[in-house]
């Protein structure tokens, strides 16, 4: 089945901790590079990639998401009497038509696959988008456009996947490859969270998926796995194993871990980087830092 891809799942209901104490009262999505927050960069790879509803999976304490998207009359109306109109426009991308956005709660933290699931009558018979906002990735063209572009060739089910360094590989879920295409690869199996052992390889799924519907049926029986969680690796792998084709692709870009702190700090400061208005600023500061450690050593 090949169809235009138009809905995305964000899931937005993890507690955070690694970011405590900042997530106790904020949740991480909201949490910015540069000047907007992380759920942003999000939104804006969905749009660029055709995206028209976005369907967010929510927990507890996550308000401010709501907010976050919606009009501020008090706040625009106070910019545009003063004529502010560089500030307006910085808001307008955090507007959402009416309809066009859906929250939907996962009551018990059971895992991705079961946060993906819990979107299922939103997204009903028709191929979705997944997107972990977590995972930012700073590319020409946006990852899910890349993706969205080879789908709409192959069908399936795709993953954007990247290599990463053998022993961080459990960190993810992993990829057996079938064939090797370069951009894309033909995955004979994919496996949550591996044991270094047992990694088939060191192609890492990253936090964009294409998917079919099948996948929120298979997510209907799917046992725990890794971690104890209802994973969603395990439902993309129930597609190989009924013989459907699931992908790898290979996106072009550089992708940041903003679910760890390091990662986070490195997004900021690339990010930062890439800001003609702080560019000469923060990369002078960056010089004079390494000096002061060539110093210290
Ligand atoms: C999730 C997925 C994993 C994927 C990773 C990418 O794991 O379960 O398959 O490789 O995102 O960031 P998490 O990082 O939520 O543990």
């Amino acid at each position: 089945m090949k169809r235009r891809v138009t809905k995305a799942v964000f899931p937005v209901a993890g507690l955070g901790t690694r970011f405590l104490p900042a997530t106790k009262s904020i949740p991480k999505e909201i949490m910015t590079l540069v000047d907007r927050p992380l759920i942003q960069y999000a939104i804006d790879e969905a749009r660029a990639a055709g995206i028209k509803e976005f369907i967010f999976v929510t927990s507890r304490g996550k308000g401010a998401l709501e907010d976050y998207f919606d009009h501020a009359p008090e706040l625009e109306t106070s910019l545009r009497k003063k004529g502010k109109k560089d500030l307006l426009a910085t808001l307008k991308n955090t507007n959402m038509d009416s309809g066009a956005i859906a929250y939907i709660r996962q009551h018990k933290a059971l895992g991705l696959g079961h946060a993906v699931w819990c979107a299922r009558r939103l997204i009903g018979n028709e191929p979705f988008a997944v997107i972990l906002p977590d995972d930012v990735i700073a590319a020409e063209k946006p990852c899910l456009q890349q993706m969205v572009e080879a789908y709409s060739e192959t069908g399936g089910c795709m993953v954007a996947a990247m290599e990463v360094p053998p022993e961080k590989a459990s960190a993810y879920g992993v990829l057996d490859v079938k064939e090797d295409m370069g951009s894309m690869v033909s995955v004979r199996g994919m496996v949550e969270k591996p044991s270094i052992d047992e990694a088939p390889s060191n192609l890492a799924v990253i936090g964009r998926y294409i998917l079919t519907p099948q996948v929120l049926k298979n997510l209907n029986q799917i046992k725990q796995g890794a971690g104890g969680e209802i994973q969603l690796t395990d439902a993309i792998a129930q597609e190989i194993e009924a013989d459907r084709e699931v992908y790898g692709y290979r996106f072009r870009g550089q992708r940041f871990d903003c679910g760890s702190k390091a990662g986070y700090l490195q997004a900021t400061v690339a990010f930062g980087l890439a800001r003609e208005e702080l560019r000469d600023e923060l990369a002078s500061y960056l010089d004079e830092m390494k000096a002061v450690r060539k110093a210290a050593q």
